[in-house]
């Protein structure tokens, strides 16, 4: 990998899961790990690039050269991001962020009492399409985690979201991804597709980036 093939370049990434408090005890969340995002930016620092990482509650060490902002619920994940927007040149979307959040959260714990209860949920704002559709837009990457019909998952996300490019992984397969050391992705922009194989989540990181740099230059 070329030495610093992101030197000058101003990268901002979100990594991790979100949470969203229930009460002031609990929360709904996801099995995120934020290894890829973290790969993501201790790469892309290795690379040269200015980095900030904006993480949601993960059990990781910042990366060196990498400045980082935590965050808890998505809410939270968006106002930290859309100040930034202007001043990076890529955003990467690597967050596991939580469709819904609870309608209202409870001011004290909840008491249990009756056999069933309902939460009621809404939806949370989609950072990735909020920045894909700023007018001052970096060069935006989204991440998608499919099942099964990855390609045209992901691809429908390309366009609907407004993104450059796509990294979509296979999450059925339990030997990458979310919480594995390894990952495979496919990764889609609007004139091309290239399948990076499974490999350890560093080393795919530099490849992700190395592609990204390449689309950045040529932009
Ligand atoms: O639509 P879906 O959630 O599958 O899209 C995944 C991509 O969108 C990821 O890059 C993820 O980080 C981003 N995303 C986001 N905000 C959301 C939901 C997803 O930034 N509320």
């Amino acid at each position: 990998f070329g030495p610093k093939l992101l030197a000058g370049i101003s990268l901002l990434l979100t990594a991790g899961p979100t949470r969203e408090a229930i009460d002031p005890v609990r929360y709904i969340s996801n099995h995120s790990s934020g290894k890829m995002g973290f790969s993501l930016a201790s790469a892309a620092a290795e690379m040269g690039a200015e980095v900030t990482l904006v993480a949601g509650p993960v059990n990781l060490a910042t990366p060196a050269n990498v400045s980082r902002i935590d965050v808890e619920s998505a809410q939270e994940m968006l106002d930290a991001v859309l100040p930034e927007v202007e001043k990076n040149q890529i955003f990467i979307a690597c967050a596991a962020v939580a469709d819904y959040r609870i309608a209202d959260v409870a001011e004290s714990k909840i008491k249990k009492s009756a056999e069933q209860m309902q939460l009621a949920l809404v939806r949370n704002p989609d950072i990735l399409a909020s920045v894909a559709s700023h007018p001052k837009r970096p060069f935006t990457v989204g991440f998608a985690a499919e099942t099964n019909n990855v390609e045209q998952y992901a691809k429908g996300k390309l366009e609907r979201k407004k993104l450059d490019m796509i990294a979509a992984n296979d999450v059925s397969n339990s030997n990458i991804g979310f919480n594995s050391d390894n990952n495979a992705l496919s990764v889609f922009w609007h004139d091309g597709v290239t399948h990076l194989p499974a490999v350890d989540k560093q080393t795919l990181a530099k490849q992700l980036l190395t592609l990204i740099a390449e689309k950045v230059r040529t932009k």
